[in-house]
C-alpha cells in the first residue's frame, strides 16, 4: 500500500513507479477511522519548507498502520535540507517505527521561489526516473535506511531558516490573490485537498483557516488567474503539472467538494 499526496503530480508520478496500490491521503482523511494492514507501508508526498506537508503528519499521526516493513519517499525539487534524519523525532512521538526514508529530487514547483521555466530546464540533470528505479529496488529488498543529514543541507537549511520566506504570516489572511482572468471553471475548488475553495458569484472564495498553501489551485487554474498576494512570484506567468499526470489525477486525488 502506498498512501501519497500530490499537489502539482511529481509524488504521483513517483508513487506510480512502485508498483504498489495506491491511495491518495486527502481522500483517506475523509474516513473516521483508519486501520491499514499490509506487507509494505508506504508514504509518498512532497517537501515543503524542508519538512512533511502537515496534512501528511496528521495522517500519520492519525492512522494506525500494521506493517512489517514502513517507508517514506518525499519528491523535492531543490534542497531536502535532511529532512530524514530531523524527523526522527516526529516519528518517535509518533510511536511509529520507520524502516525506509529517501527524497527524489523533481522539478521544484515553489512559485515564490522558482521560475518554473528555468526549473524545467534543470529537469535533465536530476535523473528522476534512475533514481526512482534504484529507490523501486531498494523498496523490493526491503532496504533498510534512513538518509543521512549531509552538512551541506543543513547548512543550507540553517541559512533559509535564518531569512525565511514567511509562509506562516499569510495563515489566515488572504495567501492569494484572484485576476479578472478568473471565468469562474471552479478547477481550483477540486483541486484543493482541504476544500478550502468554493465559488460564489462565478469567483473562488478561499477558506484560509485551513489552507496549508500546497499550491495546487495555483498551478491547475488555466486562465493563471491566481497568484500569490503578499509574496512575488518569480514567474507569474508559469505554472507547472508533471507531464505525465492529468488533471483528472489530480482531481480525482484531492477533491473534498
Ligand atoms: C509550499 C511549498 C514548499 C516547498 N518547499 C520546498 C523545500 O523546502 N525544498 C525543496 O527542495 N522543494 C520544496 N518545494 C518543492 C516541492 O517539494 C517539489 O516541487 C515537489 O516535487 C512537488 O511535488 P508534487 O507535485 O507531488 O506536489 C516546495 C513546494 C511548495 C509548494
Amino acid at each position: 500500500m502506498i498512501f501519497y499526496f500530490t499537489s502539482t503530480g511529481n509524488s504521483l508520478y513517483a508513487a506510480k513507479h512502485f508498483d504498489e496500490e495506491l491511495y491518495s491521503i486527502p481522500q483517506e482523511m475523509k474516513k473516521e477511522s483508519r486501520n491499514y494492514k499490509a506487507e509494505k507501508i508506504g508514504i509518498v508526498c512532497p517537501l515543503f519548507e524542508f519538512d512533511l506537508p502537515s496534512l501528511v503528519k496528521d495522517f500519520i499521526l492519525n492512522s494506525q498502520f500494521e506493517t512489517d516493513y514502513f517507508y517514506i519517499v518525499m519528491t523535492y525539487g531543490m534542497h531536502h535540507g535532511g529532512c530524514a534524519a530531523r524527523n526522527a523525532d516526529f516519528f518517535d512521538k509518533a510511536g511509529r517505527h520507520v524502516d525506509y526514508f529517501n527524497t527524489v529530487k523533481m522539478l521544484d514547483n515553489a512559485l515564490p521561489v522558482f521560475d518554473i521555466e528555468e526549473q524545467k530546464k534543470l529537469d535533465p540533470e536530476k535523473k528522476v526516473d534512475e533514481h526512482l528505479a534504484m529507490i523501486k529496488a531498494d523498496l523490493e529488498e526491503k532496504k533498510h535506511y534512513i538518509q543521512p543529514a549531509a552538512k551541506e543541507e543543513i547548512d543550507f537549511y540553517e541559512g533559509y531558516k535564518a531569512n525565511a520566506i514567511d509562509y506562516s504570516a499569510s495563515v489566515n489572511k488572504p495567501r492569494y490573490k484572484v485576476s479578472d482572468k478568473c471565468i469562474g471553471c471552479g478547477i481550483c475548488t477540486r483541486v484543493c485537498p482541504m476544500g478550502c475553495i468554493s465559488i460564489a458569484e462565478g469567483r473562488p472564495v478561499y477558506d484560509y483557516t485551513r489552507c496549508f498553501g500546497c499550491m495546487s489551485c495555483i498551478h491547475a487554474c488555466p486562465q493563471k488567474a491566481i497568484g500569490y498576494a503578499a509574496l512575488k512570484e518569480k514567474n507569474p506567468d508559469a505554472r507547472y503539472r508533471h507531464p505525465q499526470i492529468e488533471l483528472a489525477e489530480i482531481i480525482r486525488s484531492n477533491k473534498q467538494i
